[in-house]
């Protein structure tokens, strides 16, 4: 079932994103060397309360933290730990989630830690850029399938490979709706977009096979070769007049 949200929701829906985009840009400065993924965890969770909104993943189906800290390897839903501490070289997506006014803003991104070697950097540009052609095709009347064609087309003409397992969805007053994105596809496929529909882009690219693993903490999926992954995500709506607008990039 999909939720279609009116402009007033939505411009609800861009508040609740522009204080997720506020929240990565916030961090930044703390992704050093030594850090722990707990402390960053702990400076969002506080910046998110401060902001009179709720950390989504924060008892999530289980979820033990605040925000997901994935870490080279990690795919997605790292758990934020003191056991985990950034080296220069590291790249680690940080994934946060508030709810504002009942709505979900769901944004991520992928820092560089110190200096990573040149084939990281590659991953993660490619995998923000990807991100961005997936975006592109975001279209009243489009299909569902170019999304993830388009995303599919460059990350692997750039060498790497698209998660299959994790996948964008609707989001609204629930965290999770239909419909899903897949990040892989064919163009002209799948459903065609609507006004009122909102929904994420969360590509992760990796640096060697697609396949993933979830560790047994039920939550950590991590590369099953256990090379390097990235991701990038965004909020997206698209409103009555067929405007598409990425709510999760700072204005
Ligand atoms: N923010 C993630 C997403 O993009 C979901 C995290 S679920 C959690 O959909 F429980 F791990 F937080
Ligand atoms: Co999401
Ligand atoms: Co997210």
């Amino acid at each position: 079932m999909i939720y279609l949200k009116s402009d007033a929701e939505i411009d609800t829906m861009k508040e609740s994103g522009q204080l997720a985009a506020s929240t990565l840009k916030m961090i930044e400065e703390y992704v050093t060397p030594g850090i722990s993924t707990l402390e960053l965890n702990n400076i969002c969770h506080d910046y998110t309360l401060k902001h009179n909104a709720i950390p989504a993943p924060l008892n999530y189906k289980g979820f033990p933290k605040s925000i997901c800290t994935s870490v080279n390897e990690v795919v997605c839903h790292g758990i934020p730990s003191a056991k985990t501490k950034l080296k220069d070289g590291d790249i680690i997506n940080i994934d946060v989630t508030p709810i504002y006014k009942g709505f979900h803003g769901d944004t991520s991104k992928t820092f560089f830690v110190g200096n990573p070697s040149e084939k990281a950097k590659k991953l993660v540009e490619t995998t923000r850029k990807s991100l961005y052609l997936g975006i592109e095709e975001v279209k009243a009347g489009a299909r569902i399938g170019n999304i993830g064609a388009a995303i599919q087309e460059y990350a692997e003409a750039e060498g790497f490979s698209v998660v299959r397992e994790f996948v964008g969805h609707g989001i609204g007053t629930n965290f999770h709706e239909d419909p899903q994105i897949m990040h892989t596809g064919k163009y002209g496929q799948g459903m065609r977009l609507e006004e009122g529909m909102v929904f994420t882009i969360e590509p992760m690219l990796n640096e060697g096979h697609w396949k993933t693993k979830v560790l047994k903490d039920g939550w950590t999926a991590i590369t099953s070769d256990r090379k390097l992954s990235a991701q990038f995500e965004h909020t997206i709506a698209i409103r009555s007049d067929g405007t598409v607008e990425i709510l999760t990039e700072l204005i």
